[in-house]
């Protein structure tokens, strides 16, 4: 009998959970991924966009300050919130809750909604200078009590836009200016530009 020495053992499961790992992979690529789209998770503070970005008509830029500049569009630190909630509704519980939490130095442990994997890169930058509006991506946002995830965020959805079949009128304007139907894409579909 041939004996498996315990390193051997361990190459052996890595092997394949590797090939495990790609198999899985190529299934998942062949067939439609199974996708968020819908998610809407309860947040520890209920933050209403509805209320601060709708009614009140706060900008996004104003909390979410880093999606023109940067990857990621990035959650607003609670010294944003207390711009105005040192003096605005100071009587309700969720705002003291915002207020202590800051004095203790204890950010809010907010539930990520959109979350793509990490095999795959994107950034706000490139989308926000292209004239992508948020609400392409994340729905009517300032209509939502609730942030949903409204789009699928599936592979297919982000190359049906760049190879110029469901870009916005306004961002192939920019792409395709002398065009009634454009031919090719408007931004690159290799492999490498979102998979590195
Ligand atoms: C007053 C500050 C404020 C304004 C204004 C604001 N947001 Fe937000 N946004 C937040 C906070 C806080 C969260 C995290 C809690 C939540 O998900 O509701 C958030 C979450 C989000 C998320 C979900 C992030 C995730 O986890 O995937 C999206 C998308 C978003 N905002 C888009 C927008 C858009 C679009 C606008 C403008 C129409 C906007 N926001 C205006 C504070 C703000
Ligand atoms: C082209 C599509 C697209 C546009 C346009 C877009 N987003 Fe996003 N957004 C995404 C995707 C995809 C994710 C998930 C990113 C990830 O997991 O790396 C995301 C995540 C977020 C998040 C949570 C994670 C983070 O990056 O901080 C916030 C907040 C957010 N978006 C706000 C906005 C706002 C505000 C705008 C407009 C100024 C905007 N987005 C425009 C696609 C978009
Ligand atoms: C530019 C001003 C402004 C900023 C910044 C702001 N808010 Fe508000 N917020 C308001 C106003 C106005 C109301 C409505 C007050 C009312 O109902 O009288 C409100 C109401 C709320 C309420 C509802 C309180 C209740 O019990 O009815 C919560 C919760 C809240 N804000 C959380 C936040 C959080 C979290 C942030 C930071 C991410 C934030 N706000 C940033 C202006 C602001
Ligand atoms: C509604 C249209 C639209 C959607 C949806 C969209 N994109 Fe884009 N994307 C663009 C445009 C337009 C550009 C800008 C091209 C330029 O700057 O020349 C771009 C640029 C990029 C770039 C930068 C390319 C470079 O040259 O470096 C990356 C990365 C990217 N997108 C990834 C994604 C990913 C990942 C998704 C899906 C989660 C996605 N995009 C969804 C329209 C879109
Ligand atoms: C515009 C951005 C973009 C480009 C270009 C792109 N991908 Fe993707 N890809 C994604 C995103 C986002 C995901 C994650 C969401 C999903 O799984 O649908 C993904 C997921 C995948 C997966 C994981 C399987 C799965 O469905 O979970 C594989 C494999 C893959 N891509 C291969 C490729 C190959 C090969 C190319 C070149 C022909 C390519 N991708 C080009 C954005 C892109």
């Amino acid at each position: 009998m041939v004996r498996i020495s315990g390193t051997q053992k361990k190459l052996g499961v890595a092997l394949s959970l590797l090939v495990g790992f790609f198999a899985i992979g190529g299934v998942l690529w062949v067939f439609p991924t199974a996708s968020n789209q819908g998610y809407a998770p309860e947040q520890p503070i209920p933050f209403s966009h509805k209320l601060h970005a709708g009614d009140n008509k706060i900008q996004c830029l104003y909390c979410h300050s880093n999606a023109d500049k940067s990857r990621h569009a990035t959650i607003p630190s609670l010294n944003v919130c207390l711009n105005c909630h040192t003096v605005v509704k100071t009587d309700s519980p969720y705002i003291q809750q915002i207020q202590k939490a800051f004095a203790e130095g204890k950010p809010i442990e907010w539930i990520r909604v959109h979350e793509l994997p990490d095999h795959a890169y994107f950034t706000h930058k490139r989308h926000v200078a292209a004239g992508v509006s948020c609400e392409v991506c994340h729905g009517e946002v300032a209509k939502m009590e609730r942030v949903e995830q409204k789009a699928p965020l599936t592979m297919g959805w982000c190359m049906e836009c760049h190879r110029g079949q469901t870009t916005p009128p306004e961002v192939l304007a920019k792409y395709h200016p002398n065009m009634k139907n454009p031919k090719g894409p408007v931004a690159p579909v290799n492999c490498n530009t979102c998979h590195n």
